[in-house]
């Protein structure tokens, strides 16, 4: 028997010698599903134009919707992004955002490089970049071309993956690849900024909460839908029927969850705990009623990790309506609730 440390060592070995296959499949123009601490990503080279427009093959995913480019070290980030264009005060912004945010959940909209193809960032002057905190994905993209371009890793429109076997479901066959890290810390997605404009905008609430970029930068204003350059969105993750489940979803407030009475066929998806015992005291559902409850504590943060997931596991075909409870609407909770309510358009 081998003893505990050398299995570690083992273990750490396959691991890499699994980056460094994931890495080689990059170069070579290849996808990759990987981890992130959000949601796993569907990686390819963010220089090589073929590559990216696989990506957009496999996921059946619209060409004017952009990819995130994902870096692992900030030296990189001029590879990926044209600095020389922001101004002063921008730029200032910028390394605000990024000494605080980054590595993390937070895409930052910056002038292009011209060395990343249009195909990338559908067709706009800008890309959107992250960083992400996550040890495969940071080893993957530096043993590779340190720019990975990633949307998350499932078909356009349906609910991201915040797992390996998730991927595998749903686009297993079609990719190279899976690095399996276990199941994302956040579980959804990054928040998208915009801070090339006048005035700075958040055009997806995501892991990093508006608040806390507030207090860092003074006042942001949340994107809207609108169409720019043409036929571009200016961040297509505001198409309403996003991160859908296939089984139809209604998102109510809390005390309008409380009013549905447990009909067969009904999955009850609870924010909390407490809002899961009132309603049962209202309802008296039967033992074999479905329930689930993100967090009992009505913690946002791990509410937030096992949405996705939660929403994965009950869109198996044997439910046929999902209640779900809205958040209370401050931090990640508008996260949560962004996610529900496109889910259920
Ligand atoms: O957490 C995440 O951001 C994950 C992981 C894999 O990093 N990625 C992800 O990618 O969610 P995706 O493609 O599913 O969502 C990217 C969002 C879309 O809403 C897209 O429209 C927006 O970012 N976006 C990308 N580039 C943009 C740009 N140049 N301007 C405005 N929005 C952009
Ligand atoms: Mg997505």
């Amino acid at each position: 028997m081998p003893t505990a440390k050398a299995q570690g060592l083992l273990r750490k070995k396959t691991r890499l010698n699994d980056i460094l296959k994931a890495a080689g499949i990059i170069r070579n123009g290849g996808l990759v599903a990987f981890p992130t601490e959000t949601v796993y990503g569907l990686g390819a080279d963010a220089f090589n134009s073929e590559a990216l427009a696989k990506i957009f093959e496999v996921k059946g995913r619209p060409r004017f919707d952009p990819l995130i480019i994902h870096i692992a070290a900030i030296e990189t980030l001029e590879n990926a992004a044209n600095l020389p264009l922001l101004n002063k005060e921008t730029r200032k912004k910028l390394f605000l955002l990024a000494e605080n945010f980054w590595p993390g959940p937070l895409s930052i909209v910056l002038p292009k490089n011209e060395k990343i193809p249009g195909i990338a960032t559908a067709g706009l002057a800008t890309a959107a970049i992250r960083f992400p905190d996550h040890e495969i994905a940071r080893e993957l993209i530096s043993l590779s071309t340190g720019a990975v371009a990633a949307p998350s890793a499932n078909p356009f429109g349906s609910i991201s993956p915040t797992r390996a076997e998730h991927v595998r479901d749903r686009l297993g066959d079609r990719i190279d690849m899976i690095l399996d890290g276990g199941p994302a810390r956040i579980g959804l997605e990054s928040t998208v900024i915009d801070i090339t404009g006048e005035c700075i905008k958040i055009l997806r609430p995501g892991g990093t909460p508006k608040e806390a970029i507030e207090q860092l930068i003074g006042p942001v204003k949340d994107g809207f839908i609108t169409a720019a350059e043409g036929v571009s969105l200016v961040s297509p993750g505001q198409l309403k029927s996003h991160y859908a489940p296939r089984t139809p979803l209604l998102v109510l407030n809390q005390e309008d969850i409380l009013k549905i009475p447990c009909e067969t066929g009904s999955a009850f998806l609870f924010f909390d705990g407490f809002s899961r015992d009132s309603w049962q005291k209202l309802q008296n559902p039967p033992e074999s009623a479905v329930i689930r409850v993100l967090s009992e504590a009505g913690q946002p943060l791990e509410a937030a990790s096992r949405l996705f997931e939660t929403l994965h596991e009950l869109d198996n075909g044997r439910i046929s309506r999902i209640f779900a409870q809205l958040a209370p609407p401050k931090g990640l909770g508008e996260a949560i609730n962004d996610r529900l309510t496109r889910a259920s358009a």
